[in-house]
């Protein structure tokens, strides 16, 4: 097919995907005419409609998807029946194997153009998570705004229940690194940078380059020398 009529044919099926009835069909036309992973983000694009897989699991009540949005296969959207809201800001990306999952009144927001990499875990248990506008994460990254009580050793952890210091927060235009993990009560400023395979336990400050177990600062964007 030559490249404008393919062209046409795939916005006139992404344009159908918000019909009721037929806008389940016209997703999975319009995929199988694309190749695999991320060569189906051309679809986000191609009118307001947001792209979401056929093969990815939406179970949300309180669910807002903006424009421009990129679903991937395999992904998961669930809230638990006591679960707050979900929101994908526009052009949210989110790649295969990546969870956002509410329960217990917590939320998730995410904010315009955020790209979520694959297998990240997202949770708002308790607390909320929101995550920016053009933050970039990389695979393998999670958030936990609650903890397990564990205090009681008369009983299984699994029936004390569960609690939170608070909120995660990470501001816009975060870039966090491979397999970084985001405890309860933080928050990472606008432009910080998070080093591959860091978990961080206290809030990070705006532009910090911050690494390790737990994140320390290492410096901030453009300055060479480290500040107290
Ligand atoms: C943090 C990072 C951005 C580099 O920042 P940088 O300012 O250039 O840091 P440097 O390489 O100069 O390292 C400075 C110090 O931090 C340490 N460091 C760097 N990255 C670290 C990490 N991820 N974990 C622990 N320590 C780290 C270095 O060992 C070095 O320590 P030293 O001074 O004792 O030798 C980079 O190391 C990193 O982790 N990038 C993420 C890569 C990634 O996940 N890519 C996925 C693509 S989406």
């Amino acid at each position: 097919m030559a490249l404008g009529i393919r062209k046409q044919v795939l916005t006139v099926l992404m344009q159908g995907a918000a019909v009721p009835v037929i806008g389940g069909l016209c997703v999975r036309l319009a995929s199988a005419l694309r190749g695999p992973y991320k060569d189906k983000k051309y679809l986000a694009n191609l009118t307001c409609n947001p792209y979401i897989s056929p093969k990815a699991q939406i179970w949300a009540k309180d669910l807002e998807i903006g424009p421009q949005c990129f679903v991937d296969d395999y992904v998961t959207i669930y809230a638990h029946p006591d679960g707050g809201r979900i929101v994908l800001g526009e052009g949210v990306h989110l790649y295969r194997g990546t969870i956002v999952e509410v329960g217990a009144g917590g939320s998730v927001v995410i904010g315009p153009h955020t790209h979520i990499q694959s297998n990240c875990n997202l949770k708002g248990f308790l607390g909320n998570l929101h995550i920016g506008a053009n933050v970039q994460m990389a695979p393998g990254c999670g958030f936990s705004p609650y903890e397990h009580k564990f205090e009681d050793t008369s009983r299984p952890i699994r029936e004390q229940g569960i609690t939170t210091r608070g909120d995660i927060v990470i501001e816009d235009d975060v870039w966090l690194g491979l397999g970084v993990y985001v405890l309860d009560g933080v928050r990472i400023g606008k432009g910080a940078v998070i080093g591959a395979g860091s978990v961080v336990t206290r809030d990070i400050p705006a532009y910090a380059i911050a690494a390790g177990v737990p994140a320390k600062v290492i410096r901030y964007r453009g300055r060479r020398a480290v500040e107290a």
